[in-house]
């Protein structure tokens, strides 16, 4: 596995790949690996010549009051695991190399990126696509995977790669959850063990609701009982609980095949997400 810190010296490897012909895969991640990663590694190392992992984490994506300097960075462990599962190139940008003294241009996805997590995170979902658009351009990605665990970020960047022509395929793959049914999360680390146990209950709160999907139940009745259920979990806030189609990310109707059930909810004071999406 090579570490390369350059942008430039990576986008001159990746044009040099793409004109012998193999196919390049990315994994976007912040670091902090868990088995949530790996899988998306492990599915990029099976479709691809080549994989790519960036692991950086990225300034302009957190707001003011959020966790940037606080956000584990276990380097070390993260080029083990690479190394492991045999990455090929490992990119570990900086913020000087990447953003330069006078970084002026963003990409940013109107509308679903002010809905759910962007209302309490307004510039967050630009910090993303700004980033992502960055690394799909060095990288030169024929694919690249997205966990589903963060189901809008995914949905923002399958649209942005649709409405600015980029070649590159967004792959999503399935939440790899804790036996006890939470959501693996670079942020988990924050949790006290007593938190942690009580945030099962998202899960279990999730679960219920799509058997109430396949029951027919209302969304109404659904996303109310959903609400209760999250605040039976001790020392939770909701941020939001939302039902949304799972493509578009509008609000449901009862019409729709596949619905997003999605949820943002403190526990204790440190903020979770999960969903499940539900289908006829
Ligand atoms: P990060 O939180 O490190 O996540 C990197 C990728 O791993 C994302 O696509 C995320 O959805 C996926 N992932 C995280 N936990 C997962 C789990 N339990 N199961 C499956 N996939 C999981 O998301 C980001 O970083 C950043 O916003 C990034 C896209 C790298 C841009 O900075």
């Amino acid at each position: 596995m090579k570490i390369v810190k350059s942008p430039q010296e990576l986008q001159k490897i990746c044009l040099s790949l793409v004109r012998k012909n193999k196919s390049i895969g990315l994994v976007p991640t912040m670091g902090a690996l868990h088995a949530g990663h790996i899988s998306l590694i492990k599915k990029s190392v099976s479709q691809n010549d080549v994989t790519v992992v960036s692991v950086y984490v990225n300034p302009i994506q957190f707001g003011p009051d959020e966790d940037y300097n606080k956000y584990p960075r276990p380097i070390e462990n993260d080029i083990k695991i690479c190394k492991e599962n045999k990455v090929d190139f490992l990119f570990l940008p900086t913020n000087e190399t990447l953003y330069g003294k006078k970084f002026l241009t963003y990409v940013a996805t109107e509308e679903i990126s002010k809905i759910m997590c962007g209302v309490t995170r307004p510039i967050h979902f630009r910090g993303v696509t700004t980033v992502v658009s960055k690394l799909l351009n060095i990288s030169l990605a024929d694919r690249a995977y997205f966990g589903l665990k963060d189901y809008q970020q995914y949905i923002i960047i399958k649209k942005m790669v649709e409405d600015l022509n980029i070649r590159t395929k967004i792959i999503g793959c399935p939440i790899v959850r804790e036996k006890t049914g939470i959501a693996l999360s670079s942020r988990n680390t924050y949790l006290k063990p007593e938190a942690k146990s009580e945030a099962n209950g998202i899960y279990a709160a999730l679960c219920k609701a799509k058997k109430e999907f396949s029951d027919g139940k209302t969304l109404s009745a659904i996303k109310k009982n959903l609400e209760k259920n999250i605040l039976k979990i001790n020392d939770s806030k909701i941020d939001y609980v939302e039902l949304r189609n799972a493509d578009t990310l509008e609000p449901a109707t009862k019409d729709d095949k596949k619905v997003l059930v999605a949820v943002a909810v403190k526990v204790g004071n440190v903020r979770l997400i999960d969903n499940t999406v539900c289908s006829k």
